[in-house]
């Protein structure tokens, strides 16, 4: 495969010059560059703080601690051209931003395609939307409950349609909670090169196994992260994409020079430090515990089936309500009152291709759990009672 980013990216965005502030070239001394606040925060307490001056643009040292963490954790991929390297990183404000410059990055409005393999995060359809893009679904194989992509049903229906730019593929799965087999992404990656297949691997901290590494072998894969989940930082909005070098300089030169803040850079570096990776592994693994324990609980109440739905690589379960092919109403219903009546929300996700009947829930504390498992068996009793 000739793999060419100049055809796969829009000219006007390959070519674009970054914006350039006087900070890229000098950072200290009297600061008169930036139209700053000489005298710092309005409010008290935040003297000293350094929040009146723009943040860093570039976040090179946790991007060089992130590289180098997924470097560590790679025993699989044993043939790799070289490491990552912060090069290979462009960070956003959440996935959700990084997934709407990908989208800007390579598809022309109005004329170019994305394809998502629902069910899936609706986040992709939402920018696709936003950005005057069609989507294209080839949708996850739902008959075996494996919830894994169709493969040559992928490749085929990118290779008939040479408007496809994009291929989205969720691993671990929102909402089916499977990982994608990274066989069947490296054969999507090597038999299609006229655009770009964006891995979004939002909870793969809870499997392990990221494809991030192969950004360096396969120049069409992009690979998405967030600290939003496994890190336990969604208040600072920070998403990561590792891509080919070239391919992270064009996210990096089209980002708004300072889409990062202070803070959230400041939180972002100090969840990468050793200390603080053991802790989010070792979390990550206490929720897995309780991920079985929910299963177990609440799979044997009656009227839900026996078996989750998709997988559990991810930090929740997918529950089918109903007997037979699941009961929307019922789960609908079910839904409504724990929130309402119980205080805990879930989602209901029985819409979604292959989830009639379907609840989503996140593993909570052990606290959190002990209350769900209550409430959902005394609500569902009541609701099926009379
Ligand atoms: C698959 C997937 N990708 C991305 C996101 C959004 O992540 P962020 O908080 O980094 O925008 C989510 C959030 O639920 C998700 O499920």
């Amino acid at each position: 495969m000739t793999f060419d980013l100049t055809k796969i990216v829009r000219p006007k965005i390959y070519n674009l010059e970054p914006y350039r502030c006087a900070r890229d070239d000098f950072k200290d001394g009297v600061l008169l560059d930036a139209n700053e606040n000489p005298h710092g925060p309005t409010q008290p307490g935040l003297e000293g703080s350094g929040l009146n001056r723009y943040p860093d643009p570039h976040q090179l040292a946790f991007k060089t601690a992130m590289a180098n963490f997924r470097n560590g954790e790679n025993h699989q991929y044993k043939d790799l051209p070289q490491p990552l390297t912060a090069e290979n990183l462009c960070l956003g404000v959440g996935s959700d931003e990084s997934i709407d410059a990908i989208i800007r990055a390579c598809c022309v409005p109005a004329k170019e395609k994305i394809l998502v393999l629902p069910p899936t995060y609706s986040m992709y359809s939402v920018c696709a939307h936003i950005n005057d893009v069609e989507i294209v679904k080839c949708p996850l194989i739902t008959s075996d409950n494996s919830f894994q992509a169709n493969t040559d049903e992928v490749i085929k229906t990118a290779q008939n349609d040479p408007s496809i730019k994009l291929i989205f593929i969720t691993s671990p799965g929102n909402p089916t909670g499977a990982k994608v087999e990274t066989s069947r992404i490296e054969k999507i990656l090597q038999n299609w090169d006229r655009g770009m297949v964006v891995v979004d691997e939002a909870y793969i901290d809870f499997c392990g196994g990221s494809t991030a590494p192969l950004v360096t072998k396969y120049p069409n894969l992009c690979v998405l992260q967030t600290l939003s989940k496994s890190f336990g930082l969604a208040g600072i909005r920070l998403g990561i994409t590792f891509a080919s070098k070239e391919m992270a300089r064009v996210l990096n030169s089209m980002k708004a020079p300072y889409n990062i803040s202070s803070l959230a850079s400041e939180y972002a570096l100090r969840a990468v430090q050793p200390d603080n990776l053991k802790v989010m592994k070792q979390l990550s693994l206490e929720n897995k515990s309780q991920q079985h324990r929910l299963v177990k609980e609440l799979t044997s109440l009656p009227n839900v089936h026996k078996e989750p739905i998709g997988g559990l690589d991810a930090n929740f379960i997918l529950l089918r309500i109903g007997n037979g092919d699941g009961d929307n109403d019922l789960a609908k219903k079910l839904y409504y009152k724990l929130a309402t009546e119980s205080g805990v929300v879930v989602r209901y996700r029985g819409s979604e291709l292959g989830c009639t009947g379907c609840l989503r829930i996140t593993v909570g504390t052990k606290e959190e759990n002990d209350k769900l498992v209550k409430e959902f068996a005394k609500l569902l009793t009541q609701l099926t009672s009379n």
